[in-house]
């Protein structure tokens, strides 16, 4: 394609640069104007597959889809915002109602927020609050948010906590990211060395298992790599938290809402939580976030815990009309994310045995990650090859994200065609093709 970045694109990067504070942009000077589908359009009129979901919050079509649209059009010309901390309205009740039959049996409360991170702090409050301990758990390569809560629970990148400390009391454990082990074993001979650990060292040495109130854990680890961990894993924490009276929290926001497959990501484990969070896709674009938790952990004293914009009438009828979207749909939904997913699976397998440069291909239904390596054996990180494909993809028509040190996250949106799905592969194959060969020449000739 020509002129990517375009002319009007890159006069507005310039603009961008001079006034915004943006910090966590890796440089991917797509600019955008509209979207519709399978497809986003940048300010020169430029097409591109849609890769990222824009960071997983379109799974159900650039720009959502018309249902969801035509929803939040209609709420606006009738009232946006209802106070909802200190008025009622049918509308977020409704879609409460409508998300909780979604829900495992037992689930009975929802509250409102604005995002990912506002979701988890509600949590990371909520489990304080009902069990009346102060300590949390969380894991390395955990992205919980940025708010200072949530990002106590953070352990990422340390540039997201560098100067902003000193935080809440957490404690961060190693992650099951079996690819590279923490604990140099190999999975499954390793007698999830990670989950004694846990009990062990951090709840025999750090801090008494009584002081904990909840353990985040994400089903599967998102900014962190796109890192799947073993069954075992997720049962083995869910049992560490039953046996010592620890709230489970499962971190939704990026894995949730039928990313994988299914509703909830922790069902891919056979694990149910005690509280859930969830924002990104859930509003179609909008900005929501929900914390969900049990009935049985009873209610929190008024003004303990609200915000203003939580119940936004926007958000929510975009969310009712998405989730109804959904629930109508939820037989070819799952079908069509698990066959996709399967599909580029397949794909990046038979991409794996033809490059070494890639290390790791992995995931969960449309939740797929592809980790980059200069060598196999050492397992290098290739993070300059990773940005140069993903700049590369984007040249070439396909909008990608990265992830962790050296992967690209394939999020497309759960509604994907399987015709602009294998062009995107395409492209991204020939990419990857040529960092491999320029890879193995680069180590040739050095
Ligand atoms: C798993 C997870 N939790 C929380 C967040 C924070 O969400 P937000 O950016 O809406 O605050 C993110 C964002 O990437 C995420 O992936």
């Amino acid at each position: 394609m020509a002129n990517i970045p375009g002319k009007n694109a890159i006069e507005i990067i310039r603009r961008d640069k001079r006034v915004m504070l943006t910090t966590s942009r890796d440089d991917i000077p797509f600019v955008a104007d509209h979207g519709s589908g399978d497809y986003a359009y940048d300010v020169d009129g430029n097409r591109f597959i849609d890769f990222s979901s824009f960071i997983s919050v379109y799974n159900m079509g650039v720009n959502a889809n018309k249902e969801i649209r035509e929803a939040a059009k209609k709420q606006i010309d009738r009232l946006i915002h209802p106070a909802f901390t200190d008025y009622y309205s049918e509308l977020p009740v409704a879609f409460a109602e409508r998300l909780l039959d979604q829900m495992p049996s037992g689930f009975g409360r929802v509250f409102y927020s604005n995002s990912g991170t506002e979701a988890n702090e509600a949590a990371l409050k909520f489990a304080r609050l009902f069990t009346k301990r102060q300590y949390a758990l969380s894991f390395y390569g955990a992205f919980h948010g940025r708010t200072m809560g949530s990002l106590s629970l953070t352990a990422s990148k340390s540039v997201q906590r560098e100067h902003f400390g000193p935080f809440p009391n957490v404690i961060h454990a190693p992650y099951a990211y079996c690819y590279r082990c923490p604990f140099g074993k190999e999975y499954p001979g390793c007698g999830m060395e990670c989950v004694e650990y846990i009990k062990k060292t951090v709840l025999a040495k750090e801090a008494s298992p009584k002081e904990f109130s909840s353990i985040f854990i994400e089903p599967v680890q998102g900014e962190g790599g796109y890192i799947v961990p073993p069954k075992e894993f997720v049962r083995g924490i869910r049992e560490i938290s039953e046996d010592n009276g620890i709230l489970l929290v499962s971190d939704e926001v990026q894995s949730g809402y039928m990313r994988t497959g299914k509703f909830l990501a922790t069902d891919n484990f056979g694990v149910k939580s005690d509280i859930y969070t969830m924002a990104k896709s859930i509003a179609g674009g909008l900005p929501m976030g929900v914390t969900l938790t049990r009935s049985s952990l009873g209610d929190i004293p008024p003004g303990s815990h609200a915000n203003t914009f939580g119940g936004n009438l926007v958000a929510i009828a975009a969310a009712n009309a998405s989730l109804a979207y959904l629930s109508r749909n939820m037989r070819s939904l799952t079908k069509g994310t698990m066959d996709k997913g399967k599909r580029m699976k397949k794909e990046l397998d038979a991409l794996y045995e033809r490059n070494e440069i890639i290390g790791d291909v992995r995931g969960i239904g449309m939740m797929v990650g592809v980790e980059f390596v200069r060598d196999r054996k050492t397992k290098e990180p290739a993070r300059k090859e990773r940005d140069w494909i993903i700049a590369e993809s984007f040249r070439k028509g396909l909008l990608l994200l990265p992830a962790g040190e050296s992967t690209i996250r394939l999020i497309p949106p759960l509604t994907i065609s399987t015709k602009s799905l294998d062009a995107g592969l395409e492209i991204f194959g020939n990419v990857v093709k040529e960092a491999n060969a320029s890879l193995k020449s680069g180590r040739k000739s050095g």
